[in-house]
């Protein structure tokens, strides 16, 4: 399908790896101009083709940081794409084991972030009649399956897109959801990662761990998902061709979800 993007704008957040890079990567093959933005800048980020931009976007001065740098690089924004999330200190013991600090970091991370950013770039996302896509995941529906506090920020920023989608629907600004499963990214694999530690706590070596995922998931496909399919939906999402769908989510994980 020819998503006629060619010649767009776009600022994706957590663009360095994961996701974010796959998305970052999607959209450049599509002939847009992108700005991605991280802590670090990775070879890998610069090797696409996209403008780096390094910022902390846990802060209100990472978000502001990101905005101008954007504006500067690109003129304007078409497509916004508010991937940020996951969370560096996930707890593993529950609720009660949660300090306060670690449910601040997540939603400042999963939820603040994409709030402050896409409040900088609206006026140029209304100006150019564009449309925002936000990376959720699907313990936003489910969230008894990941760390509360990483449930909690995910159903919060999905209620913020289906708001936002509201208000700026009637003024040409399309905004949606895309709630990846687990997708194979350094957040499972990395050996110091998430998945690593769920492994050790879980006394089952790294490889296993990651072998019975989609099972204990209930993934009707049997395996994770690939960023490079989270990133075809976003990129469906953010062009034309969706330009009826606003203020949906869709959920990008291998059937996980049963209800309908
Ligand atoms: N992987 C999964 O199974 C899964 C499932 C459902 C939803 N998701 C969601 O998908 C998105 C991407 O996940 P992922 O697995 O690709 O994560 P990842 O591999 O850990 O990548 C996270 C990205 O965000 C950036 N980042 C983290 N903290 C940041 C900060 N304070 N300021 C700026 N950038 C920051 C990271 O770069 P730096 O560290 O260099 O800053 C990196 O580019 C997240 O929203 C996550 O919640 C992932």
């Amino acid at each position: 399908m020819e998503l006629d993007l060619v010649g767009k704008t776009a600022v994706v957040t957590g663009a360095s790896r994961g996701v974010g890079l796959a998305i970052a990567r999607q959209l450049v093959a599509e002939g847009v101009r992108v700005v991605g933005a991280a802590r670090t800048i990775t070879p890998e980020l610069k090797e696409i083709g996209a403008h780096p931009v390094a910022a902390d976007l846990s802060t209100p001065e990472g978000a502001e940081e990101l905005g101008a740098q954007a504006l500067a690089a690109l003129g304007g924004v078409d497509l916004l794409v508010n991937n940020l999330g996951g969370g560096d200190d996930f707890t593993l013991n529950g609720f009660l084991a949660t300090s306060d600090a670690q449910w601040a970091h997540s939603f400042e991370v999963n939820l603040f972030g994409t709030v402050r950013v896409t409040r900088r770039l609206l006026p140029s996302l209304l100006e150019r009649r564009g449309s925002v896509v936000n990376v959720s995941s699907m313990s936003a529906r489910l969230p008894g399956t990941g760390p509360i506090e990483y449930g909690a920020a995910k159903a919060a920023l999905n209620a913020f897109g289906k708001a936002l989608s509201e208000e700026f629907g009637p003024q040409g600004v399309r905004v949606n959801t895309v709630s990846p499963g687990p997708t194979r990214t350094g957040m499972w694999e990395d050996a110091d990662g998430f998945g690593a530690r769920l492994a050790e706590a879980g006394g089952v070596g790294h490889r296993d761990f990651l072998a019975g995922v989609p099972a204990a998931m209930g993934m009707s496909t049997g395996r994770m998902v690939e960023p490079a399919e989270v990133a075809a939906v976003v990129a469906f999402l953010a062009s034309d061709r969706a330009a009826s769908v606003t203020g949906a989510d869709y959920v990008v994980d291998g059937g996980g979800i049963k209800t309908v």
